[in-house]
């Protein structure tokens, strides 16, 4: 087809990116097409700052974490005229499709190309989960995996001091990760932005753990709450008397959750997403993102996805509560 496709990740790195852009350049191979990798996120259409990618560039990428283009959250697409300007950029080196790889605000950049008339297709990765018309994005799977085992960790020497543990988990404004971990980690407390947390009932589940000699408690925290220190304080202030009866120590996970080796979900997902990206844009399919549902690769509008707020499946709200996770109300905040 003799076609130029670019492709470039963006927003805060997700590991299986770099199966994705594997994928995305072996499926151009495949259909006669090459491919150019822009480096370090959007700012590389401006500082034209690419190269082609061959078999060479895969070699030993597919068990990478991060992304081997790199990535920023480039605030020169914040403005329209910035997006002409990366539009004309794009067509100067002849780049007649674009797959843009990352999470919210990437894919939003990637709506205002395809609206100026610059084929785009999006391919959600973001360890956050937060982007609506997917079950998953890629990254999430390995940074649950990642987040689990640091859990099992920590119970260990929670165990052995009989403490509390607070731990905040990464997420941005969802609470995905906080609830899914505490799940597959067995938390006692999972506290998500989504709903309403409930102080009293935590203070109370704490305090009958401890009364009931249970060897340890885990707090997990969604980021987006607050910080853990805040809450720390709030819990503190909550309990009776102003103090707690049991030891409990803070962890704040942070990047650890972004990086390491992608899991197989991850690298399957990365490689059907970025095959169907360069599939669809070979069909003319524009202003559009990959995405996961029923088990099911297909390509939504972006349209159908930006600004939209993805809220916790309700099987996994109910299943919380019937494995006696305190979450908080069950009011949707
Ligand atoms: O969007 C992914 C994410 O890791 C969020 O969970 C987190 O809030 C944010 O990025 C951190 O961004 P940065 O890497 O710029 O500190």
């Amino acid at each position: 087809m003799n076609k130029t496709i670019g492709v470039l990740t963006s927003g805060g790195d997700a590991p299986g990116m770099n199966p994705a852009i594997r994928a995305v350049v072996r499926t151009a191979a495949s259909q006669g097409c090459k491919v150019m990798g822009i480096y370090n996120g959007y700012d590389g259409i401006f500082d034209t700052n690419m190269e082609e990618l061959g078999n060479q560039s895969l070699a030993s990428i597919i068990d990478r974490g991060g992304t081997i283009l790199q990535s920023s959250r480039c605030k020169r697409m914040y403005s329209p005229e910035g997006i002409d300007l990366a539009r004309q950029r794009l067509q100067e080196q002849n780049i007649h499709g674009l797959v843009v790889i990352g999470g919210d605000g990437s894919l939003t950049g990637a709506r205002e190309l395809a609206k100026r008339g610059m084929p785009v297709v999006g391919i959600p990765a973001s360890i956050d989960n937060d982007l609506a018309g997917t079950e998953m994005a890629i990254g999430v799977d390995t940074a649950t995996n990642t987040i689990m085992q640091l859990l099992d960790r920590i119970r260990d020497t929670a165990s052995s001091h009989r403490r509390c543990f607070l731990i905040e988990v990464m997420g941005r404004n969802s609470g995905y990760l906080a609830l899914t971990t505490a799940v597959s980690s067995g938390a006692s407390i999972s506290v998500i932005p989504e709903y309403r947390y409930n102080m009293e009932r935590i203070v109370s589940v704490l305090h009958k753990r401890f009364q009931d000699s249970k060897d340890n408690s885990i707090v997990i925290l969604a980021e987006g709450v607050c910080g853990a220190q805040e809450f720390m304080d709030r819990m503190q202030q909550a309990m009776p008397g102003g103090e707690f009866e049991q030891e409990v120590r803070i962890t704040v996970l942070g990047h650890v959750q972004r990086g390491g080796i992608p899991t197989h979900f991850d690298r399957m997902l990365g490689a059907r997403f970025g095959e169907l990206a360069v599939m669809g844009l070979l069909q003319q399919e524009t202003g559009c993102m990959t995405a996961l549902n029923k088990g099911r690769t297909t390509l939504v509008e972006l349209d159908q996805v930006i600004g939209k707020k993805k809220h916790p499946a309700p099987e996994l709200m109910r299943l919380a509560r019937n494995l006696q996770i305190e979450f908080g109300d069950a009011v949707e905040v």
